[in-house]
């Protein structure tokens, strides 16, 4: 008999199907169908232009070889000055990581910290990578799952009776992807109180942090000895509509960032220079560009939530942050997946199926709007004709 080809370990390894939908997408693209976009994770707009300039002359300044793998030192120190002046808490640039994109954060995260049968808990829809990655290092993933009675947040006690002598490190997103919940002050001092209590860590994954409508953005970064036990997630990708240029970094305890460093330095070595040094200019830099794409994602949250909420079978709660919606399908009586696989060959719009972030995702389905008014009008019209 020849040997097997895998390790064991990539049977645990998810996926985000995002990747999927988008492939069957273009392959009915191929074949001379329309499909409109909903199933992207990533703003339609450009980078702004001050940035790509600042990538420019980086490279001419001969910004083209290996740095540190922790990052650039002077990169290191715009991003704490920015997450200085976002949270309002002193923050060292011995604490940052420039990885490139966010997503190595959660992975190194968890190599470091999570040992086989350690606990971890997670959002329930919820990223997909989150529960990959846990199972991936070994850990138990142990979902909390996001109601939409409570915007999408969690109940604290439910929470609370979550942990337990095992639990490792907790995971919370906010605002979130897939479903734009964002957790309040109350639920953020309920788990830091919990962390400090049991001695677990916390994986904030805050990518989203400037994308959102009502309310000012809170952070469990901010709550007095959380910066000792907490890794916040930030980014570049979504908040300057860079994800092509990967970059992103973690806000890490300075007794653990050297080692998250480390898993740098033996895997990618590094993240681009020249990135870098557009990255600085990104959070230096005028921040119009920002605030103009989020004021237009606020006007076509309005027109999508409205419109889906007049199709029979749907109910769309008003998120609050992110630019996706996931409403409630239930009153089609079609299961999530059914109803993703429809609307791509009915209708022709790409969604993605609730259960793309998780169990608790049955019976609901993201949209992104990150897409034209036109569009979105387009295919709300589709929809609600496949389904009327
Ligand atoms: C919740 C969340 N975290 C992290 C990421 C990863 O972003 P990056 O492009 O910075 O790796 C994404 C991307 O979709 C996301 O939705």
């Amino acid at each position: 008999m020849g040997k097997r080809v895998f390790a064991k370990r990539m049977d645990d390894l998810g996926t985000e199907t995002a990747f999927l939908v988008l492939a069957r997408a273009k392959e009915l693209e191929a074949e001379g169908r329309e499909i409109i976009h909903l199933e992207i994770g990533e703003p339609d707009f450009d980078t702004p232009d001050n940035i790509k300039e600042a990538a420019v002359r980086a490279l001419k300044e001969g910004y083209t070889h290996y740095g540190p793998s922790a990052g650039l030192p002077q990169a290191r120190e715009a991003f704490a000055e920015y997450v200085a002046k976002n949270r309002g808490v002193d923050t060292s640039p011995d604490q940052i990581v420039i990885t490139p994109g966010a997503k190595p954060i959660m992975f190194f995260t968890m190599l470091a910290l999570v040992d086989p049968g350690d606990e971890v808990i997670y959002p329930n829809p919820g990223f997909p990578i989150y529960e990959s990655m846990i199972n991936y290092v070994g850990g138990k993933p142990v979902p909390i799952p996001l109601e939409e009675e409570k915007g999408f947040s969690f109940d604290l006690d439910k929470f609370k009776s979550l942990v337990t002598e095992k639990t490792k490190l907790c995971i919370i997103n906010s605002p979130q992807n897939p479903t734009g919940g964002v957790l309040s002050r109350e639920i953020l001092e309920g788990i830091a109180e919990a962390a400090m209590e049991n001695g677990f860590y916390v994986l904030s994954d805050e990518v989203y942090s400037k994308i959102i409508y009502e309310e000012k953005h809170e952070s469990i970064y901010t709550i007095p000895g959380m910066p000792e036990r907490t890794i916040m997630i930030e980014g570049h990708s979504k908040t300057y509509a860079m994800t092509g240029w990967r970059l992103g970094f973690g806000v890490i305890p300075e007794n653990i960032a050297p080692d998250i460093a480390k898993l740098q330095t033996n895997s990618n070595s590094c993240t681009c220079s020249f990135t870098q040094m557009a990255g600085i200019e990104a959070v230096r830099g005028p921040q119009h560009a920002t605030k103009a794409m989020v004021e237009e994602f606020r006007v076509r949250r309005d027109l999508i939530v409205e419109g889906l909420n007049k199709i029979p079978g749907f109910r769309c709660h008003l998120p609050l942050g992110s630019f996706y919606v996931f409403p409630n399908i239930q009153g089609t009586k079609r299961g999530s997946k059914e109803l993703e696989t429809m609307l791509m060959e009915e209708a022709g719009v790409a969604v993605l199926s609730g259960t793309s972030f998780g169990a608790f995702g049955e019976g609901y389905i993201r949209l992104s709007y990150a897409n034209s008014q036109d569009n979105i009008r387009r295919a709300l019209e589709k929809i609600a004709k496949v389904l009327g």
